[in-house]
């Protein structure tokens, strides 16, 4: 418990410069200014400067940022933070031992830090062998525990201290658990290292940069209380065995309409209860059809975020891309999910509104 207060209180100490740092800045109307305005004028990026918490632009794409001028800055008009699509996994950054890639993510990283928002390092293990190729196959192909531990070092090592200072905080696992959330996730991991792998990648993040901040990032949690269940359980081992945790980010794909609202706020409480900060990582929420449906949408938005933020510890919403004209969702539903904040052409939906009204609660406006 010592370990983990020490490192809570140095990022509280972090925190408050950074507030310093953005209300000494530029003035209150500038790119960093709080909501001086109506509410409703207001962009989610100065709602979310106003409430001291993070609003995210996930599944950043270095690609867009360099060859789209407007996805670029319409990205730093309304967030102040930003997650990589795929930049920094272990597939992009090193695809083959000892060949190392960081173009792409140095593009994004560099672009956060212009723009003053932060940056998610996402994610330094993501172990699933059957969704995505985001393992690369030298690390599947391994066989014994000593070798497995000495190329994930290699690679957590490479990554932390290229982007020490510039990345604070990492998802360092992303997604243990089954889709059903049972159990931890059969993988090449829990073969060779047993189930305290989790914590021993953790240690490992640590030791790469202290100064960093150290997130698991779950799916489906929110929206499942049994997942929630076993998550808990794995984490609040790991809080109890002293390793080095400090958030939970729960991935917000929710593909069947908003969760329950009460079931979210619980849960956020019962992890904050741990120590923990908390934020919502990867929110899309598919428009459903009709007359209604963009107006549904709104009300989904804002209950499930405001449901968050109500508890202190939940500071950052972060969606999975923020423009209806790149989801990932459309590939995954094979129809247009219209899932974010933005509409194709940049406009505000009632999405939006919701999500700057679950701000402005929380910033007291
Ligand atoms: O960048 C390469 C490109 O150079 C190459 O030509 C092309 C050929 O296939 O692949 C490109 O990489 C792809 C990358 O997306 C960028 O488009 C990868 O193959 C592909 O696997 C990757 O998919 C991403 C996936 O994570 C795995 O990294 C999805 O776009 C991304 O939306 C998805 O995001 C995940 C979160 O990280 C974790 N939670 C679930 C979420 C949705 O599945």
């Amino acid at each position: 418990m010592t370990t983990i207060s020490l490192r809570g209180i140095r990022s509280i100490v972090g925190g408050l410069a950074a507030l310093l740092a953005l209300s000494c800045g530029d003035s209150a109307s500038g790119p960093d200014g709080g909501c001086t305005g109506p509410v409703e004028s207001c962009t989610l990026r100065e709602l979310a400067t106003s409430a001291g918490v993070r609003i995210g632009a996930g599944a950043a794409v270095s690609r867009l940022v360099r060859d789209d001028p407007e996805y670029a800055g319409q990205m730093a008009r309304h967030f102040n933070a930003l997650t990589p699509n795929a930049e920094l996994k272990w597939q992009a950054t090193q695809p083959e031992r000892h060949l190392r890639r960081f173009e792409s993510a140095d593009l994004l990283v560099d672009f956060a830090a212009q723009n003053r928002m932060e940056i998610r390092g996402h994610t330094l293990v993501w172990a699933h062998e059957d969704v995505y190729d985001v393992l690369p196959q030298y690390v599947n192909d391994v066989t014994d525990a000593g070798r497995l531990r000495e190329v994930t070092r290699e690679h957590v090592n490479a990554v932390m201290e290229r982007y020490r200072g510039r990345i604070r905080r990492w998802d360092v696992v992303n997604e243990p658990l089954t889709i059903a959330g049972e159990a931890l996730h059969d993988n090449v991991y829990r073969r060779l290292l047993g189930d305290r792998w989790v914590s021993e990648v953790f240690r490992m993040a640590a030791a790469a940069d202290p100064d960093a901040e150290l997130w698991l990032n779950e799916n489906l949690a929110l929206s499942n209380a049994a997942k929630a269940d076993t998550l808990y359980e794995l984490v609040a081992e790991m809080v109890a065995d002293g390793v080095p945790i400090d958030g939970i980010g729960f991935q917000g794909h929710f593909l069947g309409g908003a969760p329950d609202a009460g079931h979210v706020e619980t849960t956020v409480r019962r992890f904050a209860d741990l120590g923990l900060r908390v934020a919502i990582t990867e929110m899309d929420i598919p428009m459903p059809d009709g007359a209604e449906g963009a107006e549904r949408q709104g009300t989904d938005f804002y209950e499930t975020i405001a449901a968050c933020l109500r508890v202190s510890a939940c500071e950052e919403v972060t969606f999975w891309g923020f423009t209806d004209a790149h989801t990932w969702l459309d590939g995954f539903l094979g129809r247009p999910a219209r899932p974010l904040p933005l509409d194709g052409e940049y406009r505000e939906k009632p999405a939006y509104d919701g999500v700057r009204q679950a701000l402005a609660e929380r910033a007291g406006l």
